[in-house]
């Protein structure tokens, strides 16, 4: 019999990763099915219990769930433990592991597939929510020469920065602290893009031949990837290859083999066209 994995989110329709996943089995020759789950937003956990109760292997959480994974899991990776939220959940016997990828995928999709290493140089990452702590530390471990966040509210940026304290000196502050300063790297980890929002970023914020990095991805230029073009950042990327190298690194966890993602995220982005 197949091995059984799932998605679960609220909503879920609309997910990727069923399609993903499965690409990525087929490439691998690796025997399993992945589905979408819908689990209430107050039936988390139940939902879990009944799927490793019918024989599931492992899952990915997306969006109301990823704390609530994080408080479910049994055992943490110690990327989890640091990002405080489970985007990848393997059941082990009575053991629920959880781990967190969207940190490697966002590092892979950037020194990787767009080619920028990351050692050396000064990035500036944009919100200090769920998505933002997620990143930070597969971002220090790449050894940029400086981190540092900006957030609309300035006591949650200095909060998340001191959180890291120990592993690397972050800054944190609100994006006017940032006036007069570039940055050879910008990630837009707020969710402003899924309102259509713009963001307040100070003039001068891009570095010459910097990479300006939305993790949200959609049809078309996000707000914050128009912006970057108009202040002159030379390259610009949206999440879609964060998407697809999060699930990646999910698939390695779960199975030991890292599928090839080059020709799936061509295909994504053309269907995205
Ligand atoms: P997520 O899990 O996606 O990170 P979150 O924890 O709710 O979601 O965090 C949302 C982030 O986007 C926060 O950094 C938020 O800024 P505040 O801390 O000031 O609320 C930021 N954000 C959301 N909408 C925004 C907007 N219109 N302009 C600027 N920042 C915005």
């Amino acid at each position: 019999m197949s091995d059984l994995y799932a998605v679960f989110g609220n909503p879920i329709a609309h997910s990727k990763s069923p399609a993903i996943h499965t690409a990525f089995a087929a490439a691998t020759g690796q025997d399993l099915i992945y589905e979408a789950r819908l689990a209430p937003v107050d039936g988390f956990a139940a939902a879990i219990a009944a799927f490793v109760a019918a024989g599931g292997k492992g899952a990915n959480v997306t969006v109301p769930f990823k704390e609530d994974a994080f408080r479910l899991a049994t055992r943490l990776s110690e990327r989890a433990a640091r990002a405080g939220a489970v985007n990848t959940l393997a059941f082990a016997g009575s053991d629920i592991v959880g781990d967190n990828t969207d940190g490697a995928g966002l590092v892979r999709d950037i020194t990787v597939n767009l080619g920028c290493a990351l050692a050396g140089k000064r990035i500036l990452l944009l919100g200090a929510g769920g998505a933002s702590r997620g990143v930070i530390a597969p971002l220090l471990a790449e050894g940029p020469a400086a981190l540092a966040i900006a957030n609309r509210t300035a006591e949650k940026a200095a909060a998340l920065a001191a959180a890291f304290a120990d592993v690397a000196p972050v800054e944190g502050g609100d994006f006017g602290r940032y006036a007069g300063r570039s940055f050879d790297v910008v990630i837009n980890a707020t969710s402003a893009s899924l309102a259509g929002d713009s963001l307040p970023l100070p003039s001068g914020l891009f570095a010459a031949g910097s990479l300006a990095y939305d993790m949200m991805y959609g049809k078309g230029e996000t707000p914050f990837l128009c912006l970057a073009r108009e202040q002159g950042a030379a390259h610009r990327a949206d999440g879609l290859g964060m998407l697809v190298e999060q699930a990646a690194e999910a698939f390695l966890v779960w199975r030991g083999v890292r599928p090839a993602t080059g020709a799936l995220l061509a295909e994504l982005r053309a269907g995205l066209a």
